[in-house]
């Protein structure tokens, strides 16, 4: 690709997004942390009879937009998304905790690990349903 896209001009700050290797890292990352999840006897249940490359498509797209890129998530709605599917806390921290493993494995740095699964754990009321009486 472009070896020489580095200049950036001095105002301009680089996106998490950007920093990492864009939209192939990312998706790199995301085909992992669904290897991960699967792997995962805690979690594989939930994604039974899911069709994977539409989701990997999907959460490229949603850790993408949260790294500053410049692609806009168009999926459903998170809240409708997991909806019924009685997502525990402890489920919730699973994933998110296979999240932070597939982003160090591809290197990435600690700050932009961070920022990127703070941003995904405020995601966490639209998820997790069963901690709470009524729905
Ligand atoms: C950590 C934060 C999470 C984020 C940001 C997230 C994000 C997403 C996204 C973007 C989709 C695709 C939506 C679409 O197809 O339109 C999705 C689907 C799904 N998620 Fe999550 N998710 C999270 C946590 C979880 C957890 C903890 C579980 C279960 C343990 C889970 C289970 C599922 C399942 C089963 C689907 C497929 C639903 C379907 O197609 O019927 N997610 N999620």
């Amino acid at each position: 690709m472009n070896a020489n896209r580095d200049e950036q001009s001095d105002n301009q700050a680089r996106s998490d997004y950007d920093a990492v290797g864009g939209r192939p890292a990312v998706a790199a990352v995301v085909d992992r942390f669904y290897v991960l999840i699967l792997d995962d006897d805690r979690l594989r249940g939930y994604f039974d009879g899911v069709e994977m490359d539409r989701l990997k498509r999907h959460q490229t797209a949603l850790v993408s937009q949260v790294m500053g890129g410049p692609v806009e998530y168009s999926g459903r709605q998170l809240r409708t998304v997991h909806q019924g599917k009685g997502i525990s806390t402890d489920a919730f921290a699973a994933v998110a905790g296979h999240l932070v493993t597939a982003l160090t494995e591809a290197g990435v740095e600690p700050a932009i690990i961070d920022r990127t699964v703070t941003a995904v754990a405020g995601t966490a009321p639209d998820i997790i349903e069963n901690d709470t009486a009524a729905g």
